[in-house]
């Protein structure tokens, strides 16, 4: 079996980004060979760079434009893609023309605190809100419909009374960095040769 493919698409930060390049490190199942960004000056990107990893930044015409992603896709043979904090809705052209999956990561358990506006730090603090005793993490496949696509995955964490936005934060991201390069690997695994 050789090596799959993989690009990551992000906006900001990139720590799910950060815990999929370090797991994959000298693996021999997934290659990661593109970063991608919509923000110029995101961290994600800066993260790739210091691994040696091929970034890409995507002004707004080329982000809008999904032949011209499927042409960067094509250029480097990806065949996987992992949304980590991609901000942007993905167009349904580019997911037809995609022949390989594309994953998103959420921080809740879907459908719960799913869909428009619900992101980030939102997502949290309407949890804690609605004073939920626990929530967790998320892994999908990306269809036309924020949050909408077939779920692969998804692990519970249990709210200690009194965590704070952070605190909560902080132990969903714990969880999406053990778990999203696991199951990114055994989708890759899966997928045959061709692909
Ligand atoms: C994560 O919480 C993920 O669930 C959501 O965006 C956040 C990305 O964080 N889709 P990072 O950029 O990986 O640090």
């Amino acid at each position: 079996m050789s090596q799959l493919n993989l690009a990551i698409w992000g906006s900001g930060s990139g720590s799910n980004a950060q815990a999929i390049i370090d797991y994959f490190s000298g693996s021999e199942i997934v290659k990661i060979v593109l970063v991608v960004s919509d923000v110029s000056d995101s961290y994600i990107l800066e993260r790739a760079r210091q691994t040696g990893i091929p970034v890409q930044y995507l002004d707004a015409t080329e982000r809008r434009n999904p032949d011209f992603l499927i042409g960067l896709m094509n250029s480097y043979q990806v065949q996987m893609i992992a949304l980590a904090g991609y901000m942007r809705m993905v167009s349904p052209r580019f997911l037809a023309l995609f022949s390989g999956p594309v994953l998103n990561i959420h921080p809740s358990l879907l459908p719960a605190y799913g869909g428009k506006g619900m992101y980030g730090n939102r997502v949290h603090q309407a949890i804690l809100e609605n004073k939920e005793t626990e929530t967790g993490i998320t892994i999908h496949l990306v269809n036309e419909q924020y949050d909408e696509g077939e779920i692969l995955f998804q692990q519970k964490v249990l709210i200690s009374p009194n965590w704070s936005v952070d605190e909560l934060a902080q132990a969903v991201l714990k969880q999406e960095h053990f778990w999203y390069p696991r199951i990114i690997e055994k989708i890759a695994k899966k997928l045959p040769d061709s692909l």
